[in-house]
This record gives structure tokens, sequence and C-alpha cells, in this order.
């Protein structure tokens, strides 16, 4: 395990570098390569400490949020109003289990184990996307969320596709494959409830307004107060900054909100054509806080929510891990067996 926590693009103190050993010197040197080059990290490559840790919460989170967001949707499978729709509400909520599952092999490849961030979960220390401790309340949420919330997440990952490190990026490849159905799924929800009846036309409406403020806010805080993200761009992690790609989410909705024939709940989006980036009207940065410090309206439910089905589950995870020993020593004897031959 390497001892170095030296960030690549920032000098070290001529201390720091004396107490290198031969092999980390090495290693810090090829990592630099690496990124300089725009060029890929590999599990079995050396990496700065610091360069671990960030992906590790970074992944994790993502994983995270993954999986405590299958609940707000999966709280209206029962309720779908078409078996049609129930099929396809379905199939995406299994998708975010199947995104939850990559993400959490790419962290594992740091070295950290699946049990570790599953324990820091249930236990209310690791982090989530705030978006997912808010309620669903109507049918036109699913709509709502697959176009805004899958929306804001594709903005996201599109660039992460590209990310430095390995498996992350790897993984992000299929993710986004999956979130644009889920978008394309939320926006013809809510464009036959625009084109349905006045009441559907309402809750679609109802459902943008409520969904518009915590999808912008997924991008994380304003970029001068946001620490993580000048070391992660150096890091060739993150590619584009938060408020960057915030507008660029604002004017991909600007643009599609036409289509639907509903309003976004904010006066204030314009295309400035002197700096040729889409702007938007304030949020509420400090409700943002709130749920993300665990004061939501559903911060508790989630993870009450995620605790109990970790529980439920302990059976079927005992007993993968029995199969999994019975096949190793199955396998183990057969070699033997071969090897004696
Ligand atoms: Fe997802
Ligand atoms: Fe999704």
């Amino acid at each position: 395990m390497a001892r170095n926590v030296q960030p690549a693009g920032q000098p070290a103190p001529q201390n720091a570098m004396e107490a290198l050993t031969p092999e980390d010197a090495a290693g810090q040197e090829n990592f630099d390569r690496i990124i300089a080059k725009d060029s890929r990290v590999e599990p079995k490559d050396w990496m700065p400490e610091a360069y671990r840790r960030s992906l590790v919460r970074q992944i994790s989170q993502h994983a995270h949020s993954e999986i405590i967001g299958m609940q707000p949707e999966a709280n209206w499978i029962t309720r779908a109003p078409s078996l049609k729709r129930k099929s396809i509400l379905m199939a995406k909520v299994q998708d975010e289990a199947g995104h939850g599952l990559y993400l959490y092999s790419a962290a594992e490849t740091l070295g950290t184990t699946r049990d570790e961030m599953m324990d820091a979960l249930v236990a209310g220390k690791a982090r989530y996307s705030s978006i997912f401790n808010y309620p669903t309340v109507t049918w036109a949420d699913m709509g709502a969320i697959g176009w805004m919330v899958d929306g804001a997440a594709i903005c996201n990952q599109v660039p992460l596709c590209r990310a430095s490190y390995g498996p992350y990026g790897r993984a992000m490849v299929r993710v986004c494959k999956e979130e644009s159905f889920h978008q394309r799924q939320g926006f013809e929800i809510l464009l036959e409830l625009a084109n349905g009846t006045p009441a559907q036309r309402a809750m679609a409406q109802d459902a943008v307004n409520r969904w518009y403020a915590p999808s912008l806010m997924m991008f994380g805080p304003p970029d001068d107060d946001s620490p993580n993200s000048k070391q992660s761009m150096a890091w060739n992690i993150k590619r584009f900054s938060n408020d960057e790609l915030r507008s660029r989410f604002v004017g991909m909705l600007a643009e599609q909100v036409k289509v639907l024939g509903l309003t976004l709940p904010d006066d204030e989006i314009r295309f400035n054509e002197d700096t040729k980036k889409w702007e938007h009207g304030p949020l509420d940065w400090e409700e943002f806080k709130e749920v993300l410090a665990g004061r939501g309206p559903c911060n508790a439910q989630r993870l009450e929510r995620r605790r109990s089905a970790h529980a439920d589950g302990a059976w079927v995870r005992e007993a993968a891990a029995a199969y999994a020993a019975k096949q190793a020593a199955k396998q183990s004897s057969t070699n033997a067996q071969k090897a004696a031959a």
C-alpha cells in the first residue's frame, strides 16, 4: 500500500519528497505521467492515497445514491396506472440496483470491501444524493424524476465515462446508456399527462415545480463552495465544474419543457449571449445543507428502509457465501485430483 499522500498537480514540499521511498517516488512519477497523458489509472497501478480516498468517497456515494434512489420510485410500482407503466418502472428500478452493483464493484477495486461501504450507509455515516430524500407524492413524480433527476444524472455522468480511474469510467459507460432510457421514459410519462385531462396536466406541472430546484442542486454546491472539485478536476476524475454542468442542464430543460407544453418554476432562466451559458434563478442552498445533514423530508424513512432491507437480506448473503465456499472447495478438490492424475 502506497504511503504517499501528495496529490498530483501540486508541488510536494521538499521534505515530503525526501520521505518517499524509491518505490513510491517511481509510482508517483508514473501516476503523474498517466494523468498528464489523460490516460487511465488501473487498480494495480500505484496511486496517491488522497486519490484513492477521494475515489472511494465519490464512487461509494454514487453507489449508495443508486440504491437509495430505488426507494422513491419503488413506492409507485404497485400503483402504476397500467401494466405497461408497471413493467417499465420495474425495469428502471432494477437498472438502478444494477448501477449500484457496478459501482460497489468499482469501489472494491480500490481496496474497500462492500461490507465496509454498506455498514457506513446503514450506520448513517455515508452520504448519498440529497435528491432521494424528497417524497414521491403523485404518479407524475415518476415522470419528473425520470426527466429531471435521471436527466441531471446523465449530464453529470457522461463526462465521468472519461474519468481517469479505469473501472469507474467503464462502469459509467453502461450506466449512461441505461440512464438515457430512464430519462426518455420519464419525459414520455410527463408528455402523456401534459396532453391528458386538465387534472393530469396540473399534476404534471406540480411535479415539475417540486422537482426542479432539487434536481438543479444534484450538481452539488456552487463552484466557490465546492472544496473537492478543483483537486478532482486536476486528477481528471471530474471534467466540468458543478456550475458548468448545472448551466448545461438548465439549457436542456429550458428547451425540452417547450415540447411538454409545461413551464419551469424559474422566471430567471436565460441564455447569456456574452458568456454563452444558461443562467437560472437563486437556489436555496440552506435547504440543500439541511437535507444533506440528514434533516430532509424523507432522510429517516429512507435510512430505516435500507436498514431493514439489509437485515432482511442477511440470509441471502449467508446462503450465497456458503454456496461460494462449497463451489470453491469442489473446485480445489477437482484441481487436486487433476494434479494427482
Ligand atoms: Fe442510475
Ligand atoms: Fe436512472
